[in-house]
């Protein structure tokens, strides 16, 4: 199984351009087997994830071109409305084809996708929409069977939380409802909006993007359209963690800095100044030694994101003093934690809080990865680590992020992939 291979303390300095956001391409991906033609879909990353989104696709009857980040979706040729288990365990974000293939023909036969590293992952948000919506839903053996009688009128739901792979579902099954389906609490991040974008591009009538109450009127079909990827936000606070740990300077490109409102003043907390160049573009010029960030409360966008805790608890394990994090989005986050503490890192969790006491110098180990954002974790903190850190079982890594060791090794790291 291939590693990464760090040789850290080296001071990252140069520039980047930012990936296509990888949760508003899997949304949009599953969105396009609802329109009548071929969909374009631009700046697309070229992810593991990306790619199982491809294989379902695949699976379904579409015929794909992918290639120089632009991924051709031709749904014409579809003819099943079920997904395996093979195809549903291998990314648990693969739930969201269930709105789509709803709103391409009444029925789907999924898989329940499983749970993952950071918990078990229920959808019963999901499915607690879908039935108020009117589709009858059979959950038995592992598979869950959705059918509707006929075009379903549209209704009034209200999430108990707004989750983001919950209100996605609930907007794909509805675009083509008879009639308006209005959506409280829903989940407002940027990458939702993005999808909201795509489905008006392609003749969906949709109000209501960034804002907790979505406004969905049912058309007849949605036609084919072209569509640009958002940044990843949470890849570029990814690369902005690696140059602050490191005591380096980065220019990210390609970014939408509006999205990082809620990050900025955690990196400006840590001493970090932060010059925001244009609306896509941002430098980072970070401290000798990072200051502790006081209390870090994960929450639902425009909030804290938790996708980007461990990347900020890597810096923490370094600062100079105390940082406390509260983890309220999921109940096992904190994965990451045992493979920073074999690195040096001084941190104790009791429950959603953790609380990271800086250390001067963290010390490279062999580590393995443990989710997504846990493995990036590791990296930045490998990329600050005296000495020799192995990282292990890095397609973790591979899910969310493009070229990782060639983009750092541009920043001056010392990082191999070796198999
Ligand atoms: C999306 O996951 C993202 N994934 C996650 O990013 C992100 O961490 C998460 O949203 C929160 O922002 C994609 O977009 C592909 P949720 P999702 O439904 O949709 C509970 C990454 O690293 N819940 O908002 O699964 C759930 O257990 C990934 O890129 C229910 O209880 O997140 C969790 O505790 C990791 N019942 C919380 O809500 C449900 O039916 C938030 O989940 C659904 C969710």
């Amino acid at each position: 199984m291939p590693k990464l291979v760090i040789e850290g303390a080296k001071q990252l300095n140069g520039e980047i351009k930012i990936q296509g956001s990888k949760n508003s391409v899997l949304p949009i991906l599953a969105a396009t087997i609802i329109c009548d033609d071929e969909c374009i879909i631009n700046n697309c990353p070229d992810l593991l994830d990306v790619h199982t989104s491809i294989e379902i696709l695949k699976y379904l009857g579409c015929k794909i071109k992918f290639e120089n980040s632009t991924l051709a979706v031709d749904p014409r040729s579809i003819n099943r409305s079920d997904i395996p288990e093979y195809l549903m365990r291998k990314m648990r974000s693969s739930i969201i084809f269930l709105g789509a293939l709803l709103s391409k023909s009444g029925n789907a036969k999924l898989s329940l996708p499983g749970g993952c590293e950071l918990g078990p992952r229920p959808i019963d948000l999901h499915l607690d929409g879908l039935r108020q919506m009117g589709f009858i839903i059979y959950e038995n053996h592992g598979y869950i069977e959705c059918k509707s009688k006929y075009k379903l009128p549209g209704c009034n739901i209200t999430l108990s939380f707004p989750s983001v792979g919950a209100t996605e579902n609930l907007i794909l099954a509805s675009v083509k409802s008879s009639g308006i389906t209005v959506i409280n609490n829903v989940a407002r991040e940027p990458e939702i909006c993005d999808l909201i974008n795509f489905l008006n591009k392609c003749g969906a009538k949709i109000k209501g993007a960034g804002e907790s109450t979505l406004l969905i009127e049912g058309v007849e079909s949605l036609h084919s359209a072209q569509h640009s990827i958002i940044p990843d936000r949470i890849v570029a606070t990814t690369y902005m963690s690696a140059a602050a740990i490191t005591g380096g300077t980065l220019l990210l490109k390609n970014i939408s800095v509006k999205e990082l409102d809620s990050i900025i003043p955690i990196f400006e907390e840590t001493g970090c100044l932060i010059n925001k160049k244009s609306e896509s573009a941002l430098y980072i010029e970070s401290p000798s030694r990072l200051y502790p960030n006081k209390l870090i409360r994960t929450m639902p966008y425009p909030g804290f994101p938790t996708d980007s805790q461990p990347l900020i608890m890597a810096m923490a394990s370094v600062a100079n003093g105390t940082s406390v994090f509260v983890e309220n989005i999921f109940e096992n986050r904190y994965k990451h934690v045992g493979e920073l503490l074999r690195l040096g890192a001084d941190i104790k969790i009791e429950g959603k809080v953790a609380i990271v006491e800086g250390v001067k110098r963290l010390s490279g180990a062999n580590v393995t990865s443990t989710d997504l954002r846990g493995a990036a974790a590791l990296v930045i903190s490998g990329l600050a680590a005296e000495g020799i850190t192995t990282i292990s079982d890095v397609h973790h890594i591979d899910r969310g992020y493009e070229s990782i060791e060639k983009n750092l090794k541009s920043l001056g790291a010392n990082i191999e992939r070796k198999n």
